[in-house]
């Protein structure tokens, strides 16, 4: 069985409203399997699993697995009030005294700093939650080494692409060998669907990994929020929704 939380979001595109407006406990649904940027590294002795408010979604399952294997680990979840934030009693029976919830109304914000202070050796941190938190936990995060930071985003930072801001770039498909266009006013995904080719796609908005496509040659501007910083700098793939390229041409295995 797979268990999911969506969060209500009013002003969004309409997927959790649709959820909230029309499925049931008992509804068969039909779904797509996972598609997963952000994975509990097993090998690694210690996690540290940080939620805030509807992140605790990925966050939860990994603490679960992290228990069922025996790894030392810690749950820091943080919301606005207990009463606003999902699974608190279901992870307080399961985690006992390895979550610490953090609740802004009960006057206990989750002090970061003080908690990343010092890097634990062989420990991987791992992160879901509002921008603002992610971005605070790259600051705590400075001195651990390259990479102990995982993190997994579910808002965009993408502003809507500015046709009088971008460029027109070529691609190079290698192997269907079409040459395409991009012009200013389009993403790369668009335009390789105006070519018929078809590369799968879901959040478009950088978000969700979906719209990975490998990249032979040419320097891209990573736009999306899944690769990491040393994923960005090998320049072998890139997300079509968002990303373009710096400069000149693309290659792409498609
Ligand atoms: S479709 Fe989600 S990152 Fe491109």
């Amino acid at each position: 069985a797979l268990e999911i939380a969506v969060l209500h979001e009013p002003d969004g595109r309409g997927g959790s409203a649709w959820v909230h407006a029309n499925v049931k406990a008992g509804d068969r649904l039909r779904i797509r399997g996972p598609r997963n940027h952000f994975r509990l590294d097993e090998s690694l002795p210690k996690a540290i699993f940080i939620a805030g408010g509807i992140g605790i979604t990925p966050v939860s399952a990994m603490a679960r697995r992290a228990k069922a294997l025996g790894m030392d680990y810690e749950l820091h979840y943080s919301g606005r009030s207990r009463a606003s934030m999902a699974f608190v009693d279901e992870l307080a029976a399961l985690h006992g005294e390895r979550l610490h919830v953090h609740a802004t109304d009960e006057g206990r914000r989750n002090d970061l700093r003080a908690l990343l202070a010092t890097p634990v050796p062989g420990a991987q941190v791992y992160a879901c939650g509002p921008l603002r938190m992610l971005e605070a936990l790259e600051d705590c995060c400075a001195a651990w080494p390259e990479g102990a930071l995982r993190v997994e985003h579910f808002e965009s930072t993408l502003a809507t692409l500015d046709p009088s801001k971008e460029h027109a770039f070529e691609v190079e498909l290698k192997d269907s060998g079409l040459v395409i266009t991009v012009p200013p006013d389009q993403t790369l995904l668009t335009a390789l669907r105006a070519a018929n080719v078809d590369v799968q796609s879901d959040c478009e908005e950088g978000l969700c990994g979906s719209c990975e496509v490998r990249v032979l040659a040419g320097k891209v501007d990573h736009r999306d929020v899944v690769l990491t910083r040393s994923e960005r700098d090998a320049n072998t793939k890139m997300m079509a929704c968002c990303s373009r390229a710096c400069e000149g041409r693309l290659v792409l295995e498609l």
